[in-house]
């Protein structure tokens, strides 16, 4: 089958597809053709060793040191199922599902096998599989981070990033909960922000929310550039702030002060009592989470994916078509 193997840390260049050894599904898994998975910030930071202060030892040791121990990226699928194992009850042959290899990544690739007790579910009819995988990765985030903080209707949350994947879903998921939404993001966003159901968008070029003297129950931080010594202000006395995207030093702040909820998502843990993948394909049957997609690639074009999601720009999520239909 052909992969994606990015075989050292850098640029969109280090990509290559090549054919690799078709996966076979052990006794609790699943094999899927996949049709569709995305690029997401996730992606784009493993392979560009891009991240947060302090980090880059840690993502070493976890990913590999010098170059990637599973490298092949990719977060979440969309497919069809193609064998089972032999213990396998949950699916079938011809079941369209969406789900995640999370952690283990390894779904930039037209087949994966994952376990069926994981990160896996039917695919919504209602949904197309570019639909179904663009709400995984923002969505299982959004709705984990939400769910530790304990998210109640009537509370006013703030979300900076609300363009991205993880805050077009972060929007959606908190009215879901009958919260007010607030949503920071550039000029050239606010009219989407504002169609996912923010009560309120600000443009950062033109408000520094910060320094507005309003305050809120939530502040969801997804860019990096209001950490909670810089916005803890904006925070009413009970208030939480979930640190999508923190450094070393805040994360160490996080872990001795109950405010800040840090950490990182996954795809397996409930959320607001459900499975994660339950909670999202349900929302979006019920049209309470549309899928926010900005541009979609072919496989063979992955680099072009890579490099458009490196300029931090993207609106939602970023499609790879595997296998279109
Ligand atoms: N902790 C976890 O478990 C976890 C999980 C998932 C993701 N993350 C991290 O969370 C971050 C966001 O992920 P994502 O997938 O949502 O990223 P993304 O889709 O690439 O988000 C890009 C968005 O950031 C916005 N942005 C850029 N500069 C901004 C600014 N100064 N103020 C407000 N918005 C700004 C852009 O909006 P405009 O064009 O409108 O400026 C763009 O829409 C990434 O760093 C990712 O690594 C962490």
């Amino acid at each position: 089958m052909r992969a994606v193997i990015c075989e050292r840390y850098g640029g969109p260049e280090v990509l290559k597809i090549v054919d690799v050894p078709k996966p076979e599904p052990k006794d609790n898994e699943v094999l899927i053709k996949i049709h569709a998975t995305t690029v997401n910030s996730g992606d784009a930071r493993v392979r560009a060793l891009r991240v947060p202060l302090g980090l880059g030892i840690v993502v070493r040791l976890s990913m590999g040191f010098f170059r990637l121990k599973q490298p092949i990226l990719g977060f979440d699928l969309a497919g069809e199922v193609e064998a089972v194992g032999g213990a396998a009850t949950r699916f079938k042959p011809g079941d369209c599902v969406v789900g995640a290899g999370d952690f283990t990544l390894g779904c930039h690739a037209e087949y994966r096998c994952l376990p069926e007790d994981g990160a896996l579910v039917h695919k919504p009819e209602s949904l197309t599989y570019a639909e179904a995988v663009s709400l995984s990765f923002g969505g299982s985030t959004a709705a984990d981070f939400f769910s530790r903080a304990g998210l109640k209707s009537g509370e006013t949350v703030l979300i900076n990033g609300a363009s991205g994947a993880v805050g077009t879903a972060a929007v959606q998921i908190a009215k879901h909960h009958g919260a007010q939404v607030t949503g920071v993001c550039s000029a050239a966003n606010l009219e989407l922000v504002t169609s996912l159901g923010a009560d309120h968008v600000i443009d950062y070029a033109t408000e520094d929310f910060a320094k507005s003297g309003a305050t809120y129950d939530v502040i969801m931080d997804t860019v990096g550039n209001a950490p909670f010594s810089r916005v803890k202000g904006s925070l009413k006395p009970e208030g939480r702030f979930l640190m999508i995207n923190g450094n070393l030093p805040q994360m160490i702040e996080a872990a001795l002060r109950s405010q800040v909820i840090g950490g990182v998502a996954n795809a397996s843990d409930p959320v607001f009592g459900e499975r994660p993948f339950d909670y999202l394909m349900r929302l979006a049957e019920e049209g309470a989470l549309k899928p926010v997609i900005d541009r979609t690639y072919p496989l063979e074009e992955i680099a072009a994916a890579h490099a458009y999601v490196d300029t931090g720009r993207k609106t939602g999520s970023v499609v790879i078509e595997v296998a279109p239909g």
